[in-house]
C-alpha cells in the first residue's frame, strides 16, 4: 500500500508538470486567464499553476506513455470510465490547474477552474488512496514557514490564498470550500494559536465563518473575523484596497464573540420592546460561552451600549443562579 501510494504521487506529480508545461509552453487562454487575474509569472511557478487543455485524452496520453494504467489514471481520479462503450477520458478539460499539496508539499490532488462563467466552477479531485479533503489544509504547506506571531489567516479559495499571498500575506490556509472540519481545526492548532477568518461575505461564507469558529473556539484557538467590507471575498479586497488595508483589516480584525453578537442583532428589530427583549437574552447565551470574567465583563459593557439594557441585568442573565458567587 505504501508502494501504491508513492507510485499515485509519482503521478500526481507528472500529471502537474504537465499542466504547468501546457500553461507556458503556449502563452494559451489559461495562462492569460491568470494574468487577467493579476498573477504574475513567479506566483505561478510557485504555485505551480496550470492548464488542462480542451481534449478528451491528452493527459491520458502522456500518463501512459510513461508507463502508467488507465486503472491506475482512475483510481487517482484523473480519467474518467465510461462503463458504456468502455471509453475512458480526461476529467479536467480546458481548466487553469491549481495543484493541492500537502502539508510537506507533495502534490495529492487538483482543482480546476473554468475561464468563464459556466459550472460547475470548479472541478475537484475525489478523494483517493494520497486524498482525503477533510484532513488537508490548502497551502499549509507554504503557511507552516511563514507563520507569524502564531497567527494564520483562515480563507475559503484557491485564489484568496494566491492572491493575498502574492500581495505578502503568507499565513494563509484555505479550506477550498468545503466546511473546516474538526481534523483541519488541529492542523491548525499546530501551528498557531490565533485564527483570522476571512471568509467570503455572502451567506454562505457567513454561516461557513459560523461553523468554523464554533470548531475552533473549542480547540483553544482564539478566533476573529476579518470585515471584507465592500468586497465579497479577500481576492477582491487586497486587490482593490491593497496590501496595506488588508494588514490593517487584520489588525482590526472582530473577536468571534462580538461578531457572533453582530450577526445576531441583524435578526432583531430593535425598535420593538420584545425583541430587544429577545435579543438580549439570546446574546446573553452567546456571553456565557465566555469563560473569563473579564472577557463576561467585557462583552456585557459592549451588549449594554447596543440596547438600553444595564449591565448588572446582562449579568445576572449570564451567570444565572451563580450570579452572587462571582
Ligand atoms: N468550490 C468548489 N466547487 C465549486 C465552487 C467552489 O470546489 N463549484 C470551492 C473552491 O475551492 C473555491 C472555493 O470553494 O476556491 C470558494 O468558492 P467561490 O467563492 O465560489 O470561488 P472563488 O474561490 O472566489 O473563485 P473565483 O474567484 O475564481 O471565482
Ligand atoms: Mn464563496
Ligand atoms: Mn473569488
Ligand atoms: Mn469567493
Ligand atoms: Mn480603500
Amino acid at each position: 500500500k505504501i508502494e501504491k501510494s508513492k507510485k499515485f504521487q509519482d503521478i500526481h506529480v507528472e500529471a502537474a508538470r504537465f499542466y504547468f508545461s501546457n500553461l507556458l509552453s503556449s502563452k494559451n487562454l489559461g495562462y492569460e486567464y491568470l494574468r487577467k487575474r493579476g498573477l504574475d509569472d513567479k506566483i505561478i511557478k510557485t504555485f505551480g499553476l496550470g492548464f488542462a487543455v480542451d481534449s478528451w485524452n491528452s493527459l491520458m496520453n502522456y500518463l501512459i506513455s510513461k508507463g502508467y494504467s488507465k486503472e491506475e489514471l482512475v483510481e487517482c481520479g484523473l480519467i474518467a470510465h465510461k462503463t458504456e462503450g468502455n471509453k475512458y477520458y480526461d476529467k479536467f478539460r480546458n481548466r487553469v490547474m491549481f495543484p493541492i499539496f500537502d502539508y510537506r508539499g507533495n502534490v495529492i490532488g487538483f482543482g480546476g477552474r473554468v475561464l468563464d462563467d459556466s459550472v460547475p466552477k470548479y472541478l475537484n479531485s475525489p478523494d483517493t488512496l494520497i486524498f482525503n479533503k477533510r484532513l488537508n489544509l490548502y497551502g499549509l504547506n507554504f503557511a507552516r514557514k511563514n507563520i507569524v506571531d502564531r497567527t494564520v489567516v483562515l480563507v475559503e479559495g484557491y485564489m484568496d490564498l494566491i492572491s493575498i499571498y502574492q500581495y505578502g500575506i503568507k499565513n494563509v490556509v484555505a479550506t477550498l470550500g468545503t466546511a473546516l472540519t474538526e481534523q483541519q481545526g488541529h492542523l491548525i492548532k499546530r501551528y498557531a494559536d490565533t485564527a483570522i477568518i476571512s471568509y467570503d461575505s455572502d451567506n454562505a461564507g457567513v454561516n461557513a465563518s459560523l461553523r468554523a469558529m464554533d470548531i475552533l473556539v473549542k480547540l483553544g484557538i482564539n478566533v476573529k473575523v476579518l470585515d471584507l467590507k465592500d468586497c465579497k471575498d479577500p481576492d477582491e479586497f487586497i486587490r482593490k484596497h491593497g496590501l496595506e488595508e488588508f494588514k490593517k483589516a487584520m489588525d482590526a480584525s472582530t473577536h468571534y464573540i462580538k461578531y457572533k453578537i453582530n450577526h445576531l442583532k441583524k435578526s432583531f428589530n430593535l425598535n420593538k420592546d420584545e425583541e430587544r427583549v429577545k435579543f438580549a437574552k439570546e446574546a446573553s447565551k452567546i456571553i456565557k460561552e465566555l469563560k473569563s470574567p473579564v472577557e463576561i465583563d467585557y462583552y456585557t459593557k459592549y451588549l449594554s451600549s447596543l440596547i438600553d439594557i444595564s449591565t448588572e441585568s446582562i449579568k445576572r442573565e449570564v451567570y444565572g443562579k451563580n450570579y452572587n458567587k462571582s
